[in-house]
C-alpha cells in the first residue's frame, strides 16, 4: 500500500469508527459485533504505526488510548485529587467555620452539596470532546477507564456549545442506584457469585470491568460536582458549576448557596430525612468556600483542602424487636446464629434478619428474646445488630442461650480453643454439611452443573438418591423426572451438565473438593505447584507450607481433609468417573467470536503451536482454510510466512494478523 492509499484508507476506517462509536455509546445500537470493531481498529492501528505522520489527536486510537486490549494504563492526575477531612458535629463545624471567617474577614459564604457515596471519576474535556477519565487511584494517578466512562448515557462525550475552556477537568462521582444495586445482587447471589457490600463497591468494581458491553448494562450514573481549568469562566464555584451544567453536564439541583452557619446546619438536617428519599445513597454533606480566591488563600494540608470539609451522618440505624435467633449450620460445620427480627425498612431495603456472628457477640450484647435491637447496615450486605434499648425490657424477657448440640443432627458442638465459632464435628453424616459441600461442588466457580440449585439438591438428599458428589455422576435421567417440579427437558440438562462437568480443569477440581481454608485462588495456586492430585496427597506439612500463601493452617487443613479415608474413596470414584486430577494445558477459552471467519494460518510462532492455533480457532467458532482465497477472512501470520502467501492475501485484500494482535483479539493476552 503506497502512501496515498494509506491516507484514504486511515480516514474511511477512522469515519467507519466514530459511526460505530456512535451507534453504541450514545444510541446503544451497535451494527456490528466487538470483534469486528476490534479488526477496524487494529486496522487502524497497524496503519499509523505504519505510517505515523497521518496520526492525529482525534483519531480513534489516540481518543481510547489505541488500547485495543481494554486494559487499564495509569496517567498522572494534572490536578490531584484531594480529599475532604471529615467532621461529624456541630462543633467540629463551627471550628471549621471559625477558621474561613478569620481568613475572610467575616465575608465567606458556603456551597452546600450531597456528599454522593460512591467512585470519584475525574474526566478531562479537550476542545469541547472526552478525552481521558481516570480514577481517584492514589490522588496523583489514577486507572485510565475512558471506554467504561462513555458507557454512561448521563456523561457528554462532546460538548454542543464551543464556549467551552480548550482543556478542563470535570470531577464527580459514579453511582450505581439503589435499585440497579438490589437487582444486580440479586442476579448474582442467584448466579453463585458473591454479591456487593454496597453500591459504592458494585459502581466502583463496575468501573474497573475490562468489557464494557457489561458496565452498559449496569445503568451507572454520574453527579458532577467540580470544574477545574486554568481559564475558569467565575471567580467562585457555584457559578462555574453552573456554567457547567449550561455545557451539558449533570450539576444535582441540591446545591445550595449559604450565607451563614445556620444556614449550613439547617441545609444538613434536611438531607439527614431527605436523603432516604434518594435513587442513591449520600453519607453526608460536603460545605465548600464559594470563592475561588478565598479558596487560594486557605490554601491546602497534606491531602484535604482548607477551604471545604465533609459533615458525615452517622449510618443510618431502625430500632425493632428481636423475635428469636436461629442456629445455621454450613457446610465446614460452622454454626451461625441469625438473629429473627420483625421486619423493619432501613436504608433502602426491608430487613428481617441480621447476623449475630457467634456466640461471644451474643454475650457482648447480653441478647434477650423480645429485646428492642438497634439494627444497623455497615460496609457488609447483611445488617448486624449495634445495641439493644434496655428500657423495653419486661417479664417476657429471656436471656439467649447458645445451643450446645447441633440443630441439624443432634451432635454435641465443639467450640476450639482460640475460635470464636462453634462447629458441629459430625461431619460425614450431619445434612447441611453433606449438602453443602454438593452445593459447593456444582457452584459456578467449581465444577459449575447448570441446572441444579439448591432446592433440587435438597430433593435428591431427601429421595436418598445422593450422598456424596460422587453419587451426581451416577444418577439418570429416569431417575431425575419422576421428581417434583423435574420435567423430561430439564432432567436432560441436568443429567448433560453432570456429564459436561467432567472436563472442569484440576484446578477447579481441587476447589470443588470443598478443603477447608482452600478458596478458588489458593486452588490454583496449588494446582501450580502439585501437579496431580497425587503430589498433593503425598505432600507433607512442609513440602506445603514451602509454597507461598500456604501457611500452616491451610497446609493442616489439607494435611487432614487427606488423611480421612473417605476422601480417598470418594477422590477415587470420581477418578474412576474420569474427572481431572492433575493439570492439563488449556489451549482456549470457547466461544463463538469466530463464527463466520476463515483463517489462513501460515509461517512459525512462538507463543502456541500451529496445531494449538487451530484448535484455539475451531473451538472459538472459526474455521481454516489451507489457501488464500477470496473466502479467507485473515491470515494469521507467523515468522518467516512465504512471500507469495504474502502477495496472495494483498491481491485479496485478506489482512494480515500476527499472533499478538489475534491473541488480543480473541481476548487471550
Ligand atoms: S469535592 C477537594 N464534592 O468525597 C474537593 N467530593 O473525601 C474534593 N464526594 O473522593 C472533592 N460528593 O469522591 C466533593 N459533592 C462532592 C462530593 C465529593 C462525594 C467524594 C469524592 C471524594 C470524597 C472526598
Amino acid at each position: 500500500m503506497n502512501k496515498s492509499e494509506a491516507k484514504s484508507r486511515i480516514e474511511k476506517l477512522r469515519k467507519e469508527i466514530e459511526e460505530h462509536d456512535h451507534r453504541y455509546y450514545v444510541h446503544n445500537k451497535p451494527a456490528i459485533s466487538d470483534f469486528e470493531y476490534d479488526i477496524l481498529l487494529n486496522e487502524l492501528n497497524t496503519l499509523e504505526k505504519k505510517f505515523p505522520e497521518f496520526i492525529v489527536e482525534s483519531s480513534p486510537t489516540q481518543r481510547i488510548g489505541s488500547d485495543i486490549t481494554k486494559e487499564f494504563r495509569q496517567f498522572e492526575h494534572k490536578y490531584p485529587m484531594l480529599s475532604l477531612s471529615n467532621t461529624y458535629t456541630e462543633d467540629e463545624l463551627r471550628d471549621f467555620h471559625n477558621k474561613v471567617q478569620k481568613a475572610s474577614g467575616g465575608q465567606a459564604e458556603y456551597v452546600c452539596e450531597l456528599k454522593f457515596d460512591g467512585a470519584s471519576i475525574s474526566i478531562t474535556y479537550r476542545k469541547g470532546i472526552l478525552f481521558r477519565a481516570l480514577t481517584r487511584g492514589d490522588g496523583d494517578k489514577g486507572d485510565e477507564v475512558t471506554l467504561n466512562v462513555k458507557t454512561i448515557r448521563s456523561i457528554p462525550l462532546r460538548l454542543s456549545t464551543e464556549k467551552v475552556p480548550d482543556e478542563f477537568v470535570m470531577r464527580g462521582e459514579i453511582l450505581m442506584p439503589r435499585a440497579v444495586f438490589n437487582r444486580l445482587n440479586e442476579e448474582r447471589i442467584k448466579a453463585d457469585i458473591s454479591p456487593f457490600a454496597n453500591p459504592r463497591n458494585a459502581a466502583a468494581g463496575t468501573l474497573k470491568l475490562l468489557d464494557p458491553h457489561t458496565v452498559a448494562s449496569r445503568s451507572l450514573d454520574c453527579m458532577f460536582y467540580f470544574l477545574l481549568a486554568e481559564d475558569l469562566p467565575h471567580d467562585n464555584h457555584y457559578d462555574n458549576l453552573m456554567e457547567a451544567a449550561g455545557w451539558g453536564f449533570r450539576i444535582p439541583d441540591s446545591i445550595s448557596v449559604c450565607r451563614t452557619l445556620n444556614e449550613v446546619i439547617q441545609f444538613i438536617t434536611y438531607w439527614e430525612e431527605e436523603r432516604k428519599k434518594l435513587p442513591y445513597d449520600i453519607d453526608g454533606i460536603v460545605i465548600k468556600v464559594n470563592s475561588l480566591r478565598l479558596q487560594e488563600e486557605l490554601g491546602i494540608t497534606a491531602k484535604s483542602p482548607r477551604w471545604a470539609i465533609a459533615y458525615k451522618y452517622k449510618a443510618e440505624q431502625v430500632s425493632t424487636r428481636l423475635l428469636s435467633v436461629s442456629f445455621q449450620v454450613g457446610r465446614t460445620g460452622t454454626v451461625t446464629p441469625v438473629a429473627n427480627l420483625e421486619p423493619v425498612f432501613l436504608a433502602g431495603s426491608t430487613v428481617k434478619r441480621a447476623t449475630l456472628h457467634n456466640a461471644d457477640q451474643i454475650a457482648l450484647l447480653d441478647l434477650h428474646l423480645n429485646d428492642m435491637v438497634y439494627v444497623e447496615k455497615g460496609g457488609e450486605i447483611i445488617p448486624k445488630i449495634v445495641g439493644v434499648d434496655h428500657s423495653f425490657r419486661n417479664d417476657r424477657s429471656r436471656k439467649i442461650v447458645f445451643i450446645s448440640n447441633c440443630p441439624e443432627c443432634g451432635t454435641p458442638l465443639v467450640k476450639n480453643e482460640g475460635e470464636a465459632n462453634h462447629f458441629c464435628p459430625n461431619y460425614l453424616h450431619c445434612p447441611p454439611q453433606i449438602k453443602g459441600r454438593i452445593e459447593h461442588f456444582i457452584s459456578r466457580k467449581a465444577m459449575d452443573i447448570d441446572g441444579l440449585g439448591e432446592e433440587t439438591i435438597d430433593l435428591l438428599y431427601n429421595k436418598k438418591l445422593i450422598r456424596d458428589f460422587a453419587d451426581l455422576y451416577e444418577l439418570k435421567t429416569e431417575q431425575l423426572i419422576p421428581l417434583e417440579r423435574l420435567g423430561e427437558k430439564s432432567a436432560d440438562n441436568i443429567i448433560n451438565s453432570i456429564r459436561k462437568s467432567i472436563a472442569t480443569p484440576y484446578h477447579r477440581v481441587l476447589f470443588a473438593l470443598g478443603i477447608r481454608h482452600v478458596g478458588e485462588t489458593v486452588a490454583k495456586t496449588i494446582a501450580k505447584k502439585f501437579k496431580s492430585i497425587d503430589d498433593l496427597i503425598s505432600a507433607d506439612i512442609e513440602q506445603l507450607t514451602s509454597v507461598r500463601e500456604i501457611g500452616p493452617k491451610i497446609a493442616s487443613s489439607i494435611i487432614s481433609f487427606f488423611a480421612d479415608n473417605d476422601n480417598i474413596l470418594l477422590i477415587n470414584r470420581l477418578k474412576a468417573i474420569g474427572i481431572r486430577f492433575s493439570e492439563v494445558v488449556e489451549t482456549s477459552i470457547k466461544s463463538d467470536r469466530l463464527n463466520g471467519k476463515t483463517f489462513v494460518i501460515s509461517g512459525v510462532f512462538q507463543k502456541h503451536s500451529r496445531e494449538e492455533y487451530k484448535e484455539i480457532i475451531e473451538k472459538n467458532g472459526g474455521k481454516i482454510a489451507t489457501s488464500i482465497s477470496g473466502n479467507t477472512s485473515f491470515v494469521l501470520a507467523g515468522e518467516n510466512m512465504g512471500p507469495s502467501k504474502k502477495e496472495k492475501a494483498e491481491e485479496y485484500g485478506v489482512p494480515l494478523l500476527d499472533e499478538t494482535e489475534f491473541l488480543k483479539l480473541i481476548g487471550e493476552e
